[in-house]
C-alpha cells in the first residue's frame, strides 16, 4: 500500500539552451533536480521518490550522492528514454507490486506545494486519475497554418501542470493501450482521457511553473534560495 512519486528528469532542456542538461543546472547552489526531489520527499502522503534520469546523465547523477543522501525516501534512479512518455514508462516498469498510487512529476517544476500534491493524490485515489491545473488567463486560440481554427470557451480552458496522479492499475492499463495504438502523449493523463475514463482536475497554484526558458531561471533562483532558508528539511 504505498504511494510513489516518479520525478522525470531525463530531458535535455533544448529550450533552455544550457550546456548542462536542464535537471542538472544549478539553481540557488544545487542542481534543479535536487530541489524537486526534496519538494516531493517533504510530502507526507508520498512514501518513495524515484528519479528518472537519462543514460547519459548517470555519472552526473551519481556524483550528487552526498547531497542525495540528505533527501529522505529516495529510491535508486531509473534510466529514462528518448521521449517523456518513454521515461514515464521506464519509471512505472520499475515499481513493485506493493505500489497502489503513482504521482508523475516534472523535474522542471521545483515549486510544487506539498498540500497541492496531497490533494491531487487524494483525488486520484478516489477517481482513478487526477492532475493539478490552473485556469488560463489569456483567451486561447486553436491555430493551424497561421490561421485561427477556433476559440475555445475560456472558462473551460485550464493549463495542465504536474504532478498527475493515478491508481497504478489505471496508469498501467492506459499506457499499455497507448503503446498498442501507437499513441504518444505530451502529458500523462491524456492516456487515461483517451479511454473515456474520468480524470479529476485539482486547482493548483500558478507558481508551480515548469522551468523551460533561460528567463525562468532568475526568479527561480530567488524563490529556491528562499525555500531553502525556510524549510526544515532543506537540503
Ligand atoms: N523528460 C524526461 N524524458 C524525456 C523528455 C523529458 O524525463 N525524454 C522530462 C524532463 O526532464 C522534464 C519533464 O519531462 O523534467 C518535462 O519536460 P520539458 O520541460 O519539456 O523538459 P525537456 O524535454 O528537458 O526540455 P525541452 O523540451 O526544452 O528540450
Ligand atoms: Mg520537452
Amino acid at each position: 500500500m504505498s504511494v510513489v512519486a516518479l520525478v522525470l528528469a531525463a530531458g535535455r532542456g533544448e529550450r533552455l539552451g544550457s550546456p548542462l542538461p536542464k535537471a542538472f543546472v544549478p539553481v540557488a547552489g544545487l542542481p534543479l533536480l535536487l530541489h524537486t526531489l526534496a519538494a516531493l520527499a517533504r510530502v507526507r502522503e508520498i512514501d518513495c521518490v524515484v528519479p528518472v534520469v537519462a543514460a547519459a546523465d548517470r555519472a552526473r547523477f551519481e556524483a550528487l550522492a552526498p547531497a542525495l543522501a540528505r533527501i529522505p525516501k529516495l529510491a535508486p534512479a531509473v534510466t529514462g528514454g528518448a521521449e517523456r512518455q518513454d521515461s514515464m514508462q521506464a519509471g512505472l516498469a520499475s515499481l513493485g507490486g506493493d505500489v497502489t498510487l503513482v504521482a508523475v512529476h516534472d523535474a522542471a517544476r521545483p515549486f510544487v506545494r506539498a498540500r497541492d500534491v496531497a490533494r491531487v493524490i487524494a483525488a486520484a485515489r478516489e477517481v482513478g486519475a487526477a492532475l493539478l491545473a490552473v485556469p488560463v488567463i489569456d483567451t486561447i486560440k486553436r491555430v493551424r497554418g497561421g490561421r485561427v481554427v477556433e476559440t475555445p470557451e475560456r472558462s473551460e480552458c485550464w493549463a495542465a501542470q504536474t504532478p498527475q496522479a493515478f491508481r497504478i492499475d489505471v496508469l498501467r492499463e492506459a499506457l499499455a493501450k497507448a503503446i498498442s495504438a501507437g499513441v504518444r502523449a505530451t502529458d500523462d493523463v491524456q492516456l487515461v482521457e483517451r479511454l473515456g475514463l474520468p480524470v479529476a482536475v485539482v486547482e493548483g497554484h500558478p507558481g508551480n511553473i515548469k522551468i523551460t526558458r533561460p528567463e525562468d531561471f532568475a526568479p527561480a533562483q530567488a524563490r529556491l534560495a528562499e525555500i531553502a532558508e525556510s524549510e526544515e528539511t532543506a537540503i
